[in-house]
């Protein structure tokens, strides 16, 4: 979590320093703050607050914007509450060394003690003032460079970090290093400027060269000299590669929508179509992929699959066990991987575990891998973001090829999951033999129509909004649905809550009636996915059984029901397909509805309260 920016070179820094900061909110909003050197004294300004809220306070002091060097901190507190002083950047005692940080430096509290009895004194409460003073400490005893000393202290360090530090003394360089959380380096023509961010969203329209250091490296970014990446073990040169940056500016801006959760939402016909592009060749029968096929014997071999992930992504890897198991008859587990990590799991060689995330850069995932890839299991990465973490960890992978998603609540990252596990499923299921030739065509063909099923639903959103406005104000929701449809209550709970604060539970239908039926009375709405394949009839009885206790029924069907209809108080109808592919579009009235009751409530929708985009902390 947290967000950091950085520029070196001949332009004014704050305006890069800043817009990179409003880039990276996703990632952290509780406090912000930049350091601008004017080429004599650092100026700084941080506050508890957003972005915005920095840069109203900057803005009567225009004095602090000057210089062409400068770091830029947004924060989502660990250590510390969010408050002005616990803002980043921290100075070390001296006043010569500046530093923002992302991650957790575990044993601070032992440093701490020990730079005490050395003479140091702390304002904040935060792990990130113990590392610069530190550095400080160890540049000088050493009698070195910052270079060095960031090297050194770091070799002192446990937890995980990405960092940019300054020292006045040198002020033709930045130096930055990472262990567990991301930075790109953006390198600007002829070396002649430097961008330092936790993405590369912050520089994109000023260079699309980029390097992105890997775990346990560290940089010095020096003016007219270029960047040299060296390990922080033992100091030893990294060749480190420049890579063409495939985003665009357009990407990660609004593009007219009033939030980017909305933009998100509507731009997954097109994200699902990206996800399966040049893999489903739906006509001839064929699925492409070329992590599966280079790695096929692991999938054909393995005992069984285990599906790790957090969040959203957990819930897409429930809807992956539905279609592994009914498709390719492959044993599946799904995982949280936080607990996976944790809980001494059994896991061999003859398994392959899939890891889900979206960011590509989740703590607990990336640990889970780790742990998997230990004894000897084939570890699949599905990832969002290029070059994350995640995906650079694993031993094959899957972008889903989503574009960027900014908006703290994840939705097209979840749909286009579910496309890639679906093509695996079905890749999987014509190899084992599981599925025959007319089904597997038929599913090519279903999944080839999704998008266009997914934008005729767009075109309910008013319906969606209406309902809504129905029940902005309840205080408690139940979402519920059956095989393929059961995470998709789950997920649709997930997004009511962490948008809107309104508690929501998911259940699978059926369970109601071993204890969550005791909540329904007038006042509860209940969410029904309650689509006309499947366990149909079964679903039917369940609706019946809240509708005889009085909560009000939102069911979601598929269009032409008649009989849910007659029963349920307001009905949302979804395109008919088959039932493996009804998550694609069950999923999106209940992100539609989310998005609505949290706008009429007045929320911060892209950025709701306690949340962060990139969970890089356990
Ligand atoms: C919910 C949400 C989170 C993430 C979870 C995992 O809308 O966004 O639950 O799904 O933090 O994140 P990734 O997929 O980046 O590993």
């Amino acid at each position: 979590m947290c967000g950091i920016t950085g520029y070196i070179g001949h332009r004014e820094a704050y305006p890069i320093v800043i817009n990179g900061l409003k880039r990276l909110e996703y990632r952290g909003y509780d406090s912000a703050g930049v350091m601008l050197f004017d080429g004599q004294e650092m100026h700084l300004s941080k506050t508890k607050g957003k972005v915005a809220d920095l840069e109203s306070i900057i803005s009567k002091s225009p004095d602090k914007k000057l210089g062409s060097i400068g770091i830029g901190h947004t924060r989502w507190a660990t250590h510390g509450v969010p408050n002005d002083v616990n803002s980043h950047p921290h100075f070390s005692q001296s006043g010569d060394l500046v530093i923002v940080h992302n991650g957790i430096i575990e044993n601070y509290d032992t440093l701490k003690k020990e730079l005490i009895k050395r003479g140091y004194s702390f304002k904040s409460d935060t792990d990130t003032e113990v590392l610069v003073n530190l550095i400080e400490e160890v540049k000088k005893e050493e009698n070195c460079k910052l270079g060095k000393a960031v090297q050194l202290a770091l070799t002192q360090v446990v937890g995980a970090y990405a960092i940019a530090v300054f020292d006045k003394t040198k002020p033709n360089e930045i130096v930055v290093a990472r262990l567990g959380s991301p930075i790109a380096i953006g390198i600007g023509k002829d070396f002649e400027e430097f961008f330092v961010a936790s993405d590369a969203s912050p520089f994109i329209e000023f260079t699309k060269d980029a390097i992105y250091l890997e775990d346990e490296e560290m940089a010095i970014i020096k003016l007219e000299r270029g960047v040299k990446v060296r390990k922080i073990k033992d100091d030893s040169l990294v060749d480190a590669k420049i890579q063409e940056l495939q985003l665009s500016l357009e990407q990660i801006e609004k593009g007219g929508y009033d939030h980017f959760m909305l933009k998100e939402i509507y731009e997954q016909p097109k994200a699902i179509i990206d996800t399966y592009r040049g893999r489903m060749l739906a006509d001839e029968g064929i699925i492409k992929m070329a992590g599966i096929d280079d790695h096929i014997e692991k999938f054909l071999n393995a005992d069984r699959i285990i599906i790790v992930a957090c969040g959203t992504s957990w819930h897409a890897g429930l809807v992956g066990e539905y279609l592994f198991e009914d498709m390719a008859r492959v044993p599946v587990e799904v995982e949280y991987a936080s607990e996976f990590r944790y809980r001494n799991p059994i896991i061999t060689s003859k398994d392959v575990v899939i890891a889900i995330s979206q960011s590509g850069e989740t703590a607990d995932t990336l640990a889970a891998i780790k742990l998997a890839k230990s004894k000897g299991a084939f570890v699949f990465g599905v990832c969002n973001v290029v070059g994350s973490s995640i995906a650079r960890e694993t031993h094959a992978g899957a972008y889903t090829h989503a574009g960027p998603e900014i908006g703290v609540a994840s939705t097209k990252a979840f749909t286009t999951q579910i496309t890639i596990l679906s093509l695996i499923a079905l890749k999987l299921a014509k190899k084992r033999g599981t599925l025959s030739q007319t089904a597997f065509h038929m599913y090519l063909q279903e999944l080839q129509l999704i998008p266009n099923k997914v934008e005729r639903l767009l075109q309910i959103d008013d319906h969606v909004k209406e309902i809504a406005k129905v029940y902005k104000d309840a205080t408690n929701c139940l979402y519920l649905g059956r095989g393929f449809n059961f995470p998709v209550a789950l997920e649709g709970a997930l997004k009511l809550k962490e948008i809107s604060y309104i508690h929501a539970e998911g259940y699978p239908a059926a369970e109601m009636k071993h204890g969550p039926i005791a909540l329904i009375d007038e006042n509860m709405p209940v969410f029904v996915i309650a689509t006309n394949k499947g366990h149909y009839e079964k679903i039917v009885s369940n609706v019946q059984e809240i509708k005889s206790r009085n909560g009000k029924i939102i069911a979601i069907v598929t269009e032409g029901d008649i009989v849910v209809k007659e029963i349920a108080d307001h009905v949302i109808e979804i395109p008919d397909t088959e039932e493996a592919l009804t998550p694609l579009l069950t999923t999106v009235p209940l992100q539609l509805l989310s998005y609505h009751i949290a706008v009429m409530l007045g929320k911060n929708v892209d950025q709701p309260r306690n949340l962060a985009k990139s969970v890089t902390v356990e």
